[in-house]
């Protein structure tokens, strides 16, 4: 039996404008995950899969086109199994407790520790890179344009600085017909100075990315100049967030953190609810919130000083929060 488990994923600063060539920030979330088990089953049955928190089971040959089973069939090819017209019999049970379309990951992590696991079992080897493409290929297929972010995060499995774009610099105004879709996107790893404690608020509202992405590629069509400022005014906040972090200086962090959610609400991607629970957390004593991934639901982010964990928590419950996840983000040195 091969057991793999992926951590879902946080996105810190710069959403929705790393689609458009900017930095942006990921951390891993390893409370959250997705689990896949794989053991050989009898000779001749094929591949089947169980989700037992979805209630489903399904095999590959009755349900290609499912999001799972086309990923395995993509996999399978690209090691070349497949190739010799004989698929392995396997059966897949994947699990997680990342909520789905709630802005952690869950598709990525489900997709990522799929692929892990079925590799790991077959004994073929897959790089980082193969996994984070290979999951990326699935997301694109499903989902329209994603960044890349999400998939990159989970396969390094570490705090990242994001680009699709090498050439960026938050002095340098990008051209607005640059959408870097097939370069090699960059990618670093971030210094932290100092622990982070950060909460985590659900809404309870489940919103699939592609539709707020989708809301802004066709707001900034109409817009694109006000779209692009709006950008590079998101680029400049990453940059200094990545100079705070460097630091430890939480109090500017805080600062920064309110300020991108400021961006993002005027990008017409925030919601009353998330708004609320932004407002709660830092009437309660966080240092900053903002909204955290694709908006219009799913989760925001909270940062707190050890003492004011309960408070903060508290007053997200209080204000509609459906769940809040604690995470702490260990201080990290090489960049
Ligand atoms: C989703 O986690 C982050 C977005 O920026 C979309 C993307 O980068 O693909 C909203």
């Amino acid at each position: 039996m091969t057991v793999v488990t992926s951590p879902g994923k946080l996105i810190l600063c710069g959403e929705h404008a790393v689609v458009y060539d900017r930095p942006a920030i990921a951390l891993p979330l390893t409370q959250i995950c997705a689990q896949v088990h794989v053991v050989d089953s009898p000779y001749g049955s094929g591949i089947m899969f169980d989700a037992p928190n979805l209630q489903r089971h399904w095999t590959l040959a009755e349900e290609p086109e499912d999001p799972a089973s086309a990923l395995v069939v993509h996999l399978l090819e690209h090691v070349g199994i497949a190739r010799n017209g004989k698929t392995p019999d396997l059966h897949i049970t994947i699990t997680s407790d990342i909520p789905v379309a709630g802005g952690l990951g869950s598709g990525a992590a489900v997709a990522t520790a799929l692929l892990r696991a079925i590799s790991t079992h077959l004994d073929c080897t897959l790089s980082r890179e193969d996994v984070s493409k290979l999951v990326y290929e699935s997301e694109r297929h499903f989902h329209g344009t994603p960044s890349g972010i999400d998939n990159t995060v989970i396969a390094y499995e570490q705090p990242i600085w994001f680009c699709r774009s090498s050439a960026y610099s938050p002095w340098r105004t990008i051209p607005t017909q640059s959408m870097s879709a097939s370069a090699e996107p960059h990618i670093q790893p971030i210094v932290i100075a100092g622990p982070l404690t950060l909460l985590i608020g659900d809404t309870g509202i489940r919103s699939e990315t592609r539709l707020p992405v989708d809301a802004v590629r066709q707001r900034r069509e109409r817009q694109i100049l006000h779209y692009e400022a709006l950008f590079d005014a998101i680029g400049a906040v990453v940059t200094r967030i990545r100079a705070a972090l460097a630091e430890g200086n939480l109090a500017a962090l805080g600062l920064l953190l309110n300020n991108n959610h400021l961006l993002l609400q005027q990008m017409g991607v925030s919601s009353t609810e998330l708004d609320q629970l932004v407002d709660a957390a830092r009437e309660s004593g966080a240092l900053g919130a903002k909204l955290s991934g694709g908006g219009w639901g799913g989760v925001m982010l909270a940062l707190v000083e050890l003492p004011q964990v309960k408070q903060v928590s508290k007053a997200l419950l209080a204000a509609g929060a459906v769940q809040v996840y604690q995470t702490q983000i260990a201080p990290t040195t090489k960049s």
